[in-house]
């Protein structure tokens, strides 16, 4: 009796994964439907959708909260005539460096890009004042945008500190979990 019990379980369980299976393979897109752009993916012609970056001059804007714990933070103003950052031009520094950045009002850049040297041992440090793997913010802070996100984002981010959702605290955590 308790054999058959356990075999009528199993074959509904093998029925149910069956069923499962058949729904995910209904979902497959088909090669010409994997690209971003809503455009059959071989068509040239067809630009991804407009994005609107903001216009508003620093201090105007309105910032994101970080995408999760110790993100790089989002740009939240106009960067025209700001890039390209070039060697020995680099607007972000007149701003965001420690020592100016609280009579502009802006955000000073985090302790972790001028006081560690985690990727270029034996660099310019001192000329420059920051690790000189930091020196091209935009290739990690990027502009905030107006922008429908093409494909939802599930993800939820977990704020150990609640401070952390405006602020960095990487730099006094970085070193948490090694001997
Ligand atoms: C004229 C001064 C100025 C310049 C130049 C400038 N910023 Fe800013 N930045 C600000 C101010 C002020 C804020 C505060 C937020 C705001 O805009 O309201 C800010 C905010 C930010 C933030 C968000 C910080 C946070 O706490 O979320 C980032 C990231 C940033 N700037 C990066 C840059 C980068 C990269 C450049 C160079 C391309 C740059 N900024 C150039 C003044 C400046
Ligand atoms: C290699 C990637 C990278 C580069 C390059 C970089 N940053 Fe960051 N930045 C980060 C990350 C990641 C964080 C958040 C974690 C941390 O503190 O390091 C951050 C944090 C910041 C913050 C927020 C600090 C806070 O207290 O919340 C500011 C402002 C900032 N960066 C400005 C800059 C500026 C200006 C430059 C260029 C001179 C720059 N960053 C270059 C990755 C980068």
């Amino acid at each position: 009796m308790k054999l058959s019990k356990g075999l009528v379980f199993a074959s509904v369980g093998a029925s149910l994964v069956f069923l499962s299976v058949a729904q995910a393979v209904k979902e497959v897109l088909s090669e010409e439907e994997l690209g971003y752009r809503n455009a059959p993916l071989y068509t040239e012609e067809a630009a991804p959708p407009e994005v609107q970056y903001p216009t508003e001059p620093p201090g105007t804007g309105k910032k994101f909260s970080r995408a999760y714990e110790n993100a790089p933070p989002q740009i939240p103003h106009s960067v025209e005539g700001l890039v390209p950052i070039k060697p020995g031009q680099n607007a972000c520094l007149g701003c965001h460096m420690p020592d100016v950045a609280k009579s502009v009002g802006a955000t000073p850049m985090s302790p972790t890009h001028y006081k560690l040297d985690l990727f270029t041992k034996g660099g310019k440090k001192d000329e420059l004042k920051i690790d000189p793997a930091r020196y091209q913010c935009v290739m990690c802070h990027a502009p905030q945008a107006n922008a429908k996100p093409l494909v939802k984002n599930v993800f939820k981010p977990e704020f150990r500190d609640p401070q952390a959702k405006e602020r960095s605290t990487l730099f006094n955590r970085w070193k948490e979990g090694l001997p």
